[in-house]
């Protein structure tokens, strides 16, 4: 058998975190010092995953100057374009040639995890399910996927339910046997006209597949906005706070803040934010649950804010 191969969905624009993400692609950000792919590589490596594709959109030319072949961070990596933002199945439609009917592994960009998913491949790999995703108990499960189990089995699936059947959420790790592929091309757009892999899951287990689920109980966060963004960073560097050596900070520093390489900061205080490597950030007063990147100059308190100084939209 082939060494699993691994798939992550790089390609979004990450609109929520505009303008920092018009300059530097969501999946490129810092989080605690190291870039976010960083920590999903990390988890890939220790399954054993080695061999990876990485779906890119309008950010190619930045993620692949910034990745190159992988060999920096120990993987393989090989890339294909996604011409337009239709959902994560049309995504994966993309990287057929490069699984060449193995099994892989589906990871979304912006997830970071706590725990390892070494037990969990060994799962998939020794059922022969069809596909096996991770899901995890939420308070929130309407702003997911939301699978209905029974034992181990995902019986149904529904993506962004109004009135969710259960607590579990897809959370955006999945295990795919090749039977995804005879799927993909069946598969109609969703009532917010995406490409749902939900949608092609419910399908696999609609055609009599074996589909199962992971029950994960650790951490599990997604970069996706300033508040999911800070949370993760805080997180990731046990609450902060965490200045780079090459930093020069004048001014107090709080809890949650994390200060890139080189970064200079002036400010009365700075707390709940992250300043990009390299930024020069001047701010007369103080700084919170903000992030900032290149040079910002701000004669008043800043709260709140995503700001680069290189964008000039
Ligand atoms: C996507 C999936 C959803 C899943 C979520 C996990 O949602 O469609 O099923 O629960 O990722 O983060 P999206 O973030 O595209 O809205």
């Amino acid at each position: 058998m082939n060494e699993m191969k691994g798939v992550i969905l790089a390609a979004g624009k990450g609109s929520r975190l505009y303008p920092v993400t018009h300059i530097i692609p969501k999946p490129l950000l810092p989080l605690a010092n190291r870039m976010t792919l960083a920590y999903a590589f990390e988890k890939l490596k220790e399954m054993g995953v080695h061999e990876i594709c990485v779906v890119v959109g309008e950010n190619e030319n930045a993620m692949k100057s910034a990745l190159g072949d992988g060999s920096a961070f120990g993987v393989s990596l090989s890339y294909v374009r996604q011409p337009e933002p239709k959902g994560l199945a049309h995504a994966v439609s993309f990287t057929k040639d490069f699984v060449a009917g193995d099994s892989f592994v589906l990871y979304l960009g912006d997830a970071i995890y706590s725990d390892g998913f070494v037990e969990l491949k060994k799962r998939f790999e020794e059922s022969g399910c069809a596909n096996l995703n991770l899901v995890k108990s939420v308070p929130d499960p309407e702003r997911f996927g939301v699978a209905n189990v029974e034992g181990d089995r995902i019986v149904k699936l529904v993506e962004k339910p109004k009135q969710p059947e259960s607590n579990l959420a897809m959370a955006g790790l999945y295990f795919f046997g090749p039977q995804i592929w005879e799927i993909l091309p069946d598969l109609q757009p969703s009532g917010r006209g995406e490409f749902e892999i939900t949608d092609a899951i419910q399908m696999l287990i609609d055609r009599g597949n074996l589909v199962l689920a992971g029950l994960y109980e650790g951490a599990w966060f997604d970069t996706g906005t300033l508040d999911s963004f800070l949370e993760t960073s805080a997180y990731l560097s046990n609450n902060g706070p965490m200045v780079d050596e090459t930093a020069t900070v004048t001014g107090s520093i709080g809890d949650k803040v994390v200060i890139g390489a080189g970064a200079t900061v002036e400010c009365e205080s700075i707390e709940d934010s992250v300043v990009l490597p390299g930024a020069k950030v001047k701010v007369n007063g103080t700084i919170r649950h903000s992030v900032f990147g290149g040079e910002v100059e701000l004669g008043e308190s800043a709260q709140s804010v995503i700001l680069h100084g290189d964008y000039k939209g």
